[in-house]
């Protein structure tokens, strides 16, 4: 057997004792995946609502948007950045008809007991994005929820190979067309004139408030999302997934240096006991320039980052629509667990913070 084929083999085992999933589609992005899964919904349904949280990444909703489909924003919990699981099934009871499939986000590694009520929603498609967080053995059956399951190993992500995505599934008809949707796949890199065309949307429309156009969008999302999957990957893909464990330990145990080194901050922290993988050490806080700073003046990295997707794109006026995104947007900050950090760099940033 070719080289390639034993690889991918020998990962999709892996995951699939992890994530109770038969099969792995691999794709140069996740979100080439999003793209490949939004094609498939459409060939596969009439329906073309989609449902959405309000605090997430942009990209998804610019593929979804450029797809054709319709999408629904709801709010996200204060204390987890998770979709409300209520007013997602409030919407559903208003709308069923239309719906064809929950974009569920996990930014911040949290897991939702209430996620799982989505599951006996007949009819309607759950995508379960982890691709800023990772599962691993600590994760339990009922953890993993998705129809389809989304991870990646792209730029900055917890395994940052800078290229894959990887789709999870028992669905083989989702399988099959994944296989075709990636072989059409001409470009093996982001283009760069696509990304600066996204780099102007994004300052103009999440940072500026301009008004979001489809034209715009069209542009550049074909050059920057649709990437065809680079075998050469597997490798060290599959090295990732053995050190799931190791790194989810890692990142846990820093996560919890800084939650105990500024407990006497006045702060929300984003995660909560029960996590998969976390990405970066995340809370809410008020005044966070003041915070963001004191950090950055003596030369460390933090970022300050969590837009509300919901009304860039749904242009809602209604101050109370996205009001949980909104405060996440207006007091977020996190921290890195990335390999560079450890006790000695995470005590100094805390001890600035503690300084004031
Ligand atoms: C929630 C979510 N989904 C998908 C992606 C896309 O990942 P990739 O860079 O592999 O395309 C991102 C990237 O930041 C993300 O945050």
């Amino acid at each position: 057997m070719h080289k390639y084929k034993i690889l991918k083999n020998k990962i999709e085992k892996k995951l699939n004792l992890l994530s109770y999933r038969r099969k792995s589609n691999y794709f140069g992005r996740a979100n080439s995946a999003i793209w490949c899964i939004g094609e498939f919904l459409k060939k596969n349904s009439n329906k073309q609502t989609i449902i959405l949280p309000s605090t997430m990444c942009a990209s998804p909703a610019i593929i979804f948007k450029v797809l054709g489909f319709k999408l629904e924003f709801v709010d996200v919990n204060k204390s987890n950045g998770l979709l409300n699981v209520e007013k997602v099934i409030k919407k559903i009871n208003k709308k069923n008809n239309d719906i064809v499939c929950i974009f569920y986000v996990n930014l911040f590694g949290n897991k939702d007991l209430e996620a799982r009520k989505l599951r006996n929603i007949n009819n309607i498609f759950i995508i379960q994005d982890l691709a800023q967080t990772f599962m691993s053995k600590e994760n339990v059956k009922s953890d993993i929820f998705g129809d389809l399951v989304i991870l990646s190993f792209g730029y900055s992500k917890i395994f940052d190979l800078d290229h894959g995505g990887i789709v999870l599934s028992n669905n083989d008809k989702f399988y099959n067309f994944g296989l075709k949707f990636d072989e059409k796949i001409k470009n093996t890199t982001v283009s760069t004139i696509g990304k600066k065309k996204y780099l102007k949307w994004y300052d103009d429309v999440i940072i500026n408030n301009k008004k979001n156009n489809l034209k715009n969008l069209k542009s550049f999302a074909s050059k920057i999302y649709l990437i065809k999957f680079d075998n050469k990957k597997l490798t060290q893909i599959n090295k990732s997934i053995n050190l799931l464990s190791k790194e989810f330990k890692r990142r846990i145990l820093l996560l919890k240096l800084y939650k105990k080194r500024i407990k006497k901050l006045k702060l929300n922290i984003m995660h909560s006991k029960n996590t998969f993988i976390p990405w970066r050490f995340t809370f809410l806080i008020n005044n966070k320039d003041y915070y963001l700073n004191l950090i950055r003046k003596k030369g460390n990295d933090v970022s300050s980052y969590y837009p509300n997707i919901g009304r860039a794109f749904s242009n809602k006026k209604n101050k109370n629509s996205y009001a949980n995104s909104d405060l996440i947007q207006e007091k977020v900050i996190n921290f890195w667990l990335t390999k560079e950090y450890n006790r000695n760099k995470i005590n100094n940033i805390c001890n600035l913070l503690n300084e004031k």
